[in-house]
């Protein structure tokens, strides 16, 4: 029996091994978060931040305490044009930073792009489309202004398959996702905007993400250490890595104390364990207090304002008083300022930043420049088309993610057909217009993205039926719709006739939690389809023997009543594709693009075998909810392999119209050394110029310029008394102790201890094409770490490889000493343990078709 350790000291999870089981069982105490102080300072030798700590450091030197507070502190909610934007610093000609939505485009804007999911690319399991994706989505932000881009994410990870924003991320898997993440992050940090890591961490629900009604805080993700660093942080270690120049803390609490003002969480993992040398802002609204979350080591308030719109503010005059008093050591206020600016050069910014050429509050050309005030007017919209040609890369990102799930007879690649009859909402358009509902609140037409501020608005959404009418035109297929999940007697008359193969469109939906649509509120309530989706397909497949379904969603929906009908010949899941969705689908279906994509998560045959669910209700009286995490590392297809539960689709299944073998595996080992722990400590911390502790200087200049209500300022209100500065002395005497301390054996580089990809194992493996078209494989490299505690097997490498038929080709992939240990809880580091290690290569999760043991 083997206990661990806590993330929090209190938390108790203890893991019973047996026989080919763990049962992680609860115990009656609360889980609770351990102090970590003081925050980390920047480290002027972080490998990839040398230069721009240099550069930070020159203009900090010359900012005054108020323009450091300005830098850290956010206007409030629609005060100026973008969804956050910070003061400015007029005097040193750096103008408020803007950041702005979302992982998939610029929200709230004009002639931008719409692009697939992050939960879509994923799916391609392609790291070049990743990386363009990001990158041509960084292009249209850095083209209208936007400074920091608020993605890529990777919380929610996937824990509930309902999960409202799993979409916005990757996969249900951390390997994959990290890959997701980093890609993404080079992509958009290489066109000079600032990528942000959202939302920091085991924010897994919409639910009480900030409270509720009847319930005092925020739900509280109660999770272990071992569980966090092996499933939950390790994506976020590969943005570290990558050089992300800012994280968002989210809004939930983790083991009771909240995400943005949790000092385990920033000062410890994130900043001194993974040596993040970036900043950290506040999810809108999840800062709950001003000199806690001062210490415990966020760096930016975000919007600013305590609520939206109350024109006041945690930071602002109360960060500039409770430096001026002491309650804030200075050191923390200038490392705020400079891990803002050490981003902002390392992603090549220089201090003449062009103009925010769009306003998200109003897409009229003039309007007031501080929209809730209503003061301001000006031009604020230049409507600068900033689409480029990405329209081909969305189209392609698409088709290159969607999953064939199914084929049977060769229904599909489609050659000609006599007779479609494209069935279901899903396949048209919404009558109010893909914008129709404000971040896309609502499942009406055909589904391409979820919904919240994960969103942008579609320059154009080419439907399915479009894209599908032009092609039948071209090709003189007679084609006839209804897309009325309801009309049943007239779907009934188009798809009984003969010689009609019918496609059949489908979805299922989820968001944001600000928003309920149809009773779902952000997170989804069932896993069926919408629209009685399931019954149109039953229906529908009981009268065509060639029925072809297409299931847009935001992850896995049950499809057991239907999936296995001999009717129902074809199933493919495009995700959310995306403006290009119709041309994308078109070019799979007919073949244009042989499919490779896999689904990044777990089809279940019922929504119980997942073994995690979203808390609904509340669970802790009027407190915050809890969610204990019992299931540790096991989620998605790990929970299913461990309990050996079969699912429809497993994670990493998809399908091609060409087909694949695998042969040869060889397994050779490296030479890496042995693993040494980081030893040492720290530099003292440096404070970067001086500041005046005479209030009168931190009066409002109200001769320089009018006051504008709401806006956060960082002057003081009043300049008589300094005594409400003491808000929230509660941190404890190392709060503020800037000594030099003590370095985790895990931490070194940015990511941490570099040893920890080191390769030790260098995998190789056959694949040919057996079919007669040409297509792209996806070997999956897996990995049984052989402990009790261990998932039976874990991803640990893909490749997305082109193959000719007849060719082969040699599938390489590495495995670093991070692939191949365990978080052990007792040293704080990560080992390789004892137990047999297998590697496995295939096509899928349960498809390992080799498999050899690993020498260590
Ligand atoms: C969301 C973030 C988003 C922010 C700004 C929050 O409600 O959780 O993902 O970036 O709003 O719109």
């Amino acid at each position: 029996m083997a206990f661990s350790k806590l993330f929090g000291s209190a938390l108790v999870l203890a893991q019973l091994a047996s026989s080919n089981h763990v049962q992680v069982e609860e115990r009656a105490e609360t889980a609770h978060s351990e102090p970590f102080y003081p925050s980390p300072w920047m480290n002027p030798k972080a490998i990839g931040w040398e230069d721009a700590y240099v550069k930070a450091k020159d203009f900090v030197s010359q900012m005054t305490l108020l323009e450091k507070v300005n830098l850290t502190t956010g206007v409030g909610w629609q005060s100026e044009q973008c969804v956050g934007q910070v003061g400015s610093v007029p005097r040193l000609g750096l103008r408020g930073l803007c950041l702005q939505d979302s992982p998939l485009g610029v929200r709230f804007a004009d002639y931008v792009s719409a692009f697939p999911s992050g939960q879509t690319v994923a799916a391609s399991f392609d790291r070049s489309l990743m990386y363009q994706r990001g990158k041509a989505m960084g292009q249209e932000h850095k083209d209208k202004g936007v400074n920091v881009m608020l993605g890529p994410s990777a919380g929610p990870l996937g824990r509930h398959p309902e999960g409202g924003r799993n979409w916005e991320g990757f996969a249900a898997d951390p390997w994959l996702t990290g890959i997701g993440l980093a890609e993404t992050v080079k992509g958009i940090q290489d066109t000079g905007v600032i990528a942000c890591a959202k939302h920091f961490i085991v924010n897994e629900q919409e639910h009480f993400r900030q409270g509720g009604p009847n319930v005092s805080d925020a739900i509280s993700s109660n999770v272990d250490d071992k569980t966090m660093h092996e499933l939950y942080l390790w994506p976020f270690v590969d943005a570290v890595r990558a050089g992300v120049g800012s994280f968002m803390c989210s809004y939930n609490q983790v083991n009771n104390s909240y995400a943005c003002q949790n000092s385990k969480l920033l000062n410890g993992i994130l900043k001194s364990e993974l040596g993040f040398q970036g900043f950290v802002m506040s999810d809108w609204a999840a800062q709950h207090s001003g000199a806690s979350s001062a210490v415990a080591g966020l760096d930016m308030t975000m919007p600013g304002d305590v609520a939206f719109n109350d024109g006041k503010s945690y930071w602002g005059t109360n960060l500039t008083l409770a430096v001026i008093n002491g309650t804030i050591p200075e050191y923390r206020l200038d490392d705020m300022a400079m891990r803002i600016m050490a981003a902002f050069f390392k992603t090549g910014n220089v201090i003449e930043q062009p103009q925010i050429n769009f306003d998200s509050w109003t897409k009229d050309t003039n309007g007031p420049m501080h929209y809730y005030a209503k003061e301001g007017e000006q031009q604020i919209n230049w409507h600068v088309n900033v689409q480029r040609d990405h329209r081909n890369l969305i189209r392609d990102v698409a088709a290159k993610s969607t999953v064939l799930l199914k084929n049977e007879n060769n229904a599909l690649p489609l050659k000609s057909p006599k007779f479609l009859a494209v069935i279901g909402e899903d396949a048209g358009p919404n009558p109010k217009g893909p914008n129709g509902c404000s971040d896309r609140g609502c499942d009406d037409g055909t589904l391409a993205m979820g919904w919240g501020s994960g969103t942008a608005d579609f320059p154009y959404l080419v439907t399915p039926l479009d894209a599908l009418t032009m092609k039948t035109a071209d090709d003189g297929t007679r084609l006839e719709h209804v897309i009325d999940n309801y009309a049943w007697d007239s779907t009934k008359t188009l798809v009984s006739q003969a010689d009609v193969t019918a496609l059949v469109f489908v979805n299922a939906d989820s968001g944001e939690g600000y928003i309920t649509v149809d009773g779902n509120e952000g997170d989804r309530n069932n896993l069926t389809l919408w629209g009685s989706g399931d019954e149109l397909i039953k229906n529908v497949s009981s009268l065509c023997n060639n029925t072809i379904v297409v299931i847009h969603s935001t992850g896995p929906t049950v499809v057991t009543e239907w999936y296995d009908s001999p009717n129902v010949t074809a199933i493919l899941w495009a995700g959310l594709p995306g403006q290009e969705s119709g041309r994308s689908i078109v070019d799979v279906l007919y073949g244009k693009v042989n499919p490779a994509a896999r689904t990044p998560f777990t089809w279940g045959a019922k929504r119980e075998d997942y073994g995690t669910d979203i808390i609904y209700e509340p669970n802790n009286g009027a407190g915050a909810p809890q969610q204990d995490f019992t299931e540790g590392v096991m989620i998605d297809y790990r929970y299913f392999d461990y309990k050996n539960i079969t699912p429809i689709f497993e994670f990493g299944f998809g399908l091609s119209y060409t087909t694949f073998e695998y042969s040869n595996i060889k397994v050779e080992k490296s030479g890496a050394g042995e693993y040494n722990p980081t030893t040492g400590s720290t530099t003292e911390a440096p404070t970067f110029g001086n500041f005046s502790t005479d209030l009168t200087d931190y009066a409002f200049p109200s001769e320089s310029f009018p006051y504008i209500p709401y806006y956060i300022y960082p002057y003081l209100n009043t300049t008589s008394s300094a005594a409400e500065a003491s808000q929230d002395p509660d941190y404890g005497q190392t709060a503020a102790d800037p000594l030099p301390r003590p370095a985790p054996a895990a931490s070194d580089e940015p990511g941490g201890n570099r040893q920890l990809w080191d390769v030790m194992q260098t995998v190789t493996a056959t694949v040919t094409n057996t079919g007669s078209l040409v297509g792209d494989e996806v070997p999956q490299l897996y990995v049984a770490l052989g402990g009790p505690s261990d998932p039976p097997v874990q991803l640990r490498g893909f490749d997305r490889m082109r193959i000719e038929p007849g060719q082969s080709a040699e599938f390489r992939a590495t495995l670093t000493r991070r692939d191949l240990s365990n978080w052990d809880v007792a040293s704080q580091n990560w080992v390789i343990s004892d137990h047999p290690k297998t590697v496995y290569v295939g096509p899928s999760s349960r498809k390992l078709v080799l498999s050899a043991p690993l020498e260590l």
